[in-house]
């Protein structure tokens, strides 16, 4: 078959174009790893029931550090542990969240709380809750059948 000249060189600049534009996203999908932005350090997910601080799940209140409260939550389908949380408001909180199965998300509606749970992986955020009130905890990664059963409540009390 012939192919003209013209033709040839529009051919090799379409495919070059094409592997620029596909390294482009790659690397800029890829360049910080495929871990999730909160994530501070990794785990055995298979494990997790087992390994402090995730073998005593809950509200714990700490002394001597940069913030009073620690919270440790555990996600797996289609619940977290605790199911409810309750902070005073004011205080500065720790959130310390992983799972033991399928990635799940971690949004505390109306605040900046918002984590991806990934297994391996164990996210932080620290922040301080400033507003009373009655929060719902979603998962906002789709994680399977009971997906958008999953949701828990975080009471911010006086
Ligand atoms: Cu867990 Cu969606």
């Amino acid at each position: 078959m012939h192919i003209h000249k013209y033709e040839k060189w529009w051919l090799v600049f379409g495919t070059g174009t094409l592997i620029v534009f596909l390294l482009i996203i790659g690397v800029s999908a890829f360049h910080a790893g495929t871990h999730p932005n909160n994530s501070k350090w990794t785990i055995n997910y298979e494990k997790v029931n087992e390994i402090a601080p995730f073998d005593n799940p809950g509200v714990h209140k700490v002394e001597g550090k940069d913030w009073d409260y620690e919270v440790v939550l555990v996600a797996s389908a289609f619940s977290y542990n605790p199911m409810e949380i309750e902070i005073p408001v004011g205080s500065t909180v720790r959130f310390i969240a992983t799972t033991t199965d399928v990635v799940h998300g971690f949004e505390v509606a109306g605040t900046n709380i918002n984590m991806m749970l990934e297994p391996g992986y164990v996210s932080e955020k620290i922040t301080t809750v400033d507003k009373v009130g009655e929060y719902t905890v979603v998962c906002n990664e789709y994680c399977g059948t009971g997906h958008a059963m999953m949701y828990s409540t975080l009471k911010v009390v006086d």
